[in-house]
Parts: C-alpha cells; sequence; structure tokens
C-alpha cells in the first residue's frame, strides 16, 4: 500500500520539476537520429512495476524461506515415501526447490540483505503450515500438500510478481523466476499424475480433497505466500499441534520390491551367485544394481537436509544436489538392468545401509556413506572402466564415466558438510564410525560377532553397505 502511495506523491513532485529541453539541441538531436540507418527491434518494457526495492526483498525473503522449507520438507519424507517413481521425483524436487532458493538468496543479496541475515532468517508462521504440511498421513497427502498447495500458490505468486515488477530496474528478479518456472512446469505437472494415479489405484479422493482444503485455510491464515493476501481465520484442528512432526527412521520400499538387509552382499542374499566371484560379469552386474540399490542414497542424502537444516545454507544446496545425482544415478541403474536384459524388480533392492543410516546421527551416517562408500567408489571405478573400455562394454563404459564424474564432486563438497555436521577429528569420526555400524551390522546378521573386541574395517564397510 504504501509502495503505491510513494510511487503517486513521487510522480506528482516530478511533474512539478520544470524540463529544461533546448531547442536547437533537441533539433540537432532530431536530425542525427533520422541519419541513424538502423531499425533495431523495439524494447516496449515500461518504467514503472509495483516495487520498491525494500518491498522486493521482502517479498523474496518469503519466497526464500518458502523454498528452503519445502527442500528441507521432501528431504524428511524420503525414508518414508515407498513408491519408486515418487522416491526418486522427490530426489530431484529436493533440489529444485534448493536451487530455487539459491538463486532468491542471490538476488536478495543485491537487493541491500546481507547473506547472515538471509540465513537466519525465521517466520513461525511459514514454520506453522510447514509443520502440518509434514504431518501428511501418506505420501499422497504430501505431494497434495507440497505441489497442489504450496507449489501452486507460489507458482501464482511467482508470475504475479513477474508482471508487477519493474522489468527494467527488476530485470534480474524476473529472469530469476523464470528461471524457476521452468522447473516448476514438468514439476507440478507431474504432481497431478502422480496424484491422479494414487486415485485411480485406490487411495481416498476425498480424503485428499478434505487434506487440501484444510492446508489451503491454513495458508490463507498467514496471508498466503507473500503474506500479503488478506487472512483468513485458522482452520482447526492442526495435526501437528496435537503430535509434532517427527522424521521417519525406517527405509520404505513398494511392493514390486523384494528387499534384503541380512547381508551386503548380493550372492549371499540372491543364495545362488549369477557369476563366479570375482569375474568381470559379477563385478559389471554389482556395479549396476549398486546403482538401482543408491534408491538409498535419495534417502540418506535427503534425510541430512532435513537432520542439518539451518545448519548452514550451503551445506543443504550441496546435500540437494547430491541428492538429486543419486536419484540419477538410481535411473541410471534401473535403465541398464533393462539394458542388459534384466526386468530391475527381479533383482533384491539391497536396504542394509539405509536400514542403519536411517536413525542414526547424521555425522556417522554421513562419514559412511560419503567418507567411506562415495571415496570406495573412486577407488575402484577406474579398474572397472579400464577393463569394461577392453572388453568393450559400452554400456558400463557410458554409465561408468557419469557416476564417476558426479562421485567426484560427492567426494570433494562431502568436506565441508562434514564439517557443518561434527567437531570431531578425522580418526574420532572413522572409529565411532565403524562401531555403529559394526553394531548395526551384526544387529542384522550382516557380520557375525567372531572376537571379543570387534569393529568391521573401512573395507568390509565398503564392500557391504555399498555407496
Ligand atoms: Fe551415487
Ligand atoms: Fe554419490
Amino acid at each position: 500500500m504504501s509502495t503505491t502511495n510513494e510511487l503517486l506523491s513521487n510522480g506528482a513532485q516530478a511533474s512539478e520539476i520544470p524540463t529544461v529541453s533546448r531547442p536547437q539541441e533537441r533539433s540537432a538531436a532530431a536530425e542525427r537520429a533520422r541519419g541513424f540507418p538502423y531499425r533495431f527491434p523495439r524494447d516496449r518494457r515500461q518504467l514503472g512495476g509495483k516495487f520498491s526495492v525494500g518491498e522486493n526483498a521482502r517479498r523474496l525473503l518469503r519466497f526464500f524461506y518458502f523454498e528452503r522449507r519445502l527442500m528441507q520438507a521432501l528431504g524428511a519424507w524420503t525414508l518414508s515415501i515407498p513408491e519408486f517413481e515418487v522416491k526418486l521425483e522427490t530426489g530431484r524436487h529436493i533440489f529444485y526447490h534448493g536451487d530455487a532458493a539459491r538463486l532468491l538468496r542471490d538476488r536478495l543479496h543485491e537487493q541491500e540483505t546481507r547473506f547472515a541475515d538471509i540465513d537466519q532468517h525465521r517466520d513461525t508462521e511459514i514454520d506453522r503450515f510447514i509443520e502440518e504440511m509434514l504431518s501428511a498421513s501418506d505420501p499422497a497427502e504430501l505431494l497434495v500438500g507440497i505441489h497442489q498447495v504450496a507449489g501452486r500458490a507460489l507458482q501464482t505468486a511467482y508470475r504475479h510478481h513477474v508482471d508487477d515488477t519493474d522489468p527494467v530496474t527488476d530485470a534480474p528478479t524476473i529472469r530469476l523466476l523464470r528461471r524457476v518456472l521452468t522447473d516448476y512446469e514438468p514439476m507440478l505437472e507431474w504432481a497431478e499424475e502422480a496424484i491422479a494415479a494414487y486415485v485411480e489405484g485406490g487411495v481416498d479422493e476425498a480424503r485428499l480433497g478434505a487434506w487440501r482444503w484444510h492446508l489451503k485455510r491454513l495458508l490463507g491464515s498467514i496471508g498466503g505466500v507473500t503474506g500479503a493476501d488478506p487472512r483468513n481465520e485458522q482452520p482447526g484442528p492442526l495435526r501437528a499441534a496435537s503430535k509434532p512432526f517427527q522424521r521417519g527412521t525406517v527405509p520404505l520400499r513398494d511392493v514390486r520390491f523384494e528387499t534384503f538387509k541380512n547381508t551386503g552382499d548380493y550372492d549371499t542374499a540372491d543364495g545362488e551367485a549369477r557369476f563366479a566371484k570375482d569375474s568381470y560379469e559379477n563385478l559389471r552386474l554389482r556395479f549396476i544394481r549398486t546403482q538401482r540399490d543408491e534408491v538409498d542414497a535419495i534417502e540418506a542424502f535427503g534425510t541430512f537436509i532435513w537432520d542439518i537444516r539451518f545448519k548452514d545454507f550451503q551445506a543443504e544446496y550441496d546435500l540437494a544436489r547430491i541428492t538429486w545425482d543419486e536419484a540419477r544415478h538410481t535411473e541410471i541403474g534401473h535403465r541398464a538392468l533393462q539394458a542388459a536384459g534384466y526386468d530391475p524388480f527381479e533383482l533384491r533392492n539391497r536396504l542394509t545401509g539405509s536400514t542403519c543410516r536411517g536413525p542414526m546421527d547424521p555425522a556417522f551416517a554421513m562419514a559412511e556413506i560419503n567418507l567411506f562408500g562415495e571415496v570406495g567408489v573412486l577407488k575402484t571405478i577406474n579398474g572397472l572402466i579400464d577393463t569394461a573400455r577392453e572388453r568393450q562394454d559400452a554400456l558400463l563404459v557410458h554409465i561408468a564415466d557419469f557416476i564417476r564424474a558426479d562421485e567426484r564432486t560427492h567426494v570433494r563438497k562431502g568436506q565441508h558438510i562434514v564439517k557443518c555436521m561434527t567437531s570431531l577429528g578425522a580418526q574420532e569420526l572413522e572409529r565411532r564410525t565403524r562401531e555403529l555400524f559394526t553394531e548395526c551390522l551384526v544387529s542384522l546378521g550382516a557380520v557375525k560377532p567372531d572376537m571379543d573386541v570387534f569393529t568391521v574395517s573401512r573395507e568390509d564397510i565398503e564392500q557391504l553397505v555399498g555407496e
């Protein structure tokens, strides 16, 4: 409101300031313009817009906070989504929200806001909405809240902002919002189809409708995503008020999968080896299966974002990107199994690592998957690619080449992320991680305690848990 008044009063003042234009200079300028031969495209953008830098920043800060919270919220649910396709897409969407947050954060920094203030910003009203949205009773309700309520409202707000802000003075904001909308369009489109699939598969549509209405009223009660809409009464009662949200700790899979967690070894799990133990054929199939089974890495890195939320934006952002990468590795594995002639669901899915990491302190779970798992992959992948080349195995060369490049970035980013999770030194962190995994692997029956003082080695963990 004040913004509009400000602009009007400025306009009124400006009209009282005389224009001192000299006729000779003006006609000379017109003469020079007539001699200019090029008719470039006309720029039709107009000066004006509804927002000052301050109001722009207020709105972008809310958008940033929503995006950051949606990234964290999806991370919190990664273990608890059973359906393979939904878990994969969620891994991707975590990064879309994280990247939107990053772009908004950079723009806010250009709009007179300090990074420290952006990162420390909290909004208890938005938190109340997020907590309620997280209290979804199943993944279908989660998608309704994340995409149909929050996602759609943000998409509309971004479009309005693009239309309302000054296209000349505030062009960078428009560009960033358009880039974010490029991710939103397929994401929300997918969500509509996914929710329809849940309904067609038997999920009660009326229940989803009631949940959608409840969350819309809750969002309305805080003035919508911009905070500038007229507020309605808060709906009651809130699920999160009677039972605060807690993330799941058990990795869930849908009915198409057969899973195992009593060993880390595929041959043991299968009951019968397909190929000779050290043969190339065996290493190859193990590599491809491990990629498909990195559905558990989506769970690990997604969960870390939630567990270390608000500690460090860069760490959250890097984890979001790694989560997307792991979703791709899972897709690569799934498709490579098909290319190798398998139905991916005929091969049992390894849950050993995720079962151990699920309830664990993030520092030790991260140390296992990043410092042991991903570093371990890099130790062997060069040799695997060389052998694959010699054997002219184009499928394996192709996928492992890209995966190697990704995993190198994960190892690099991991150093900063681990620092945000713990102050333990490297040796202490490794020792404690090995102890905790020994305990877990013994409880799962994956290793037998055959000594008085027994801790699995780093190499055992690399072998047993995979990445
Ligand atoms: Fe991976
Ligand atoms: Fe990785």
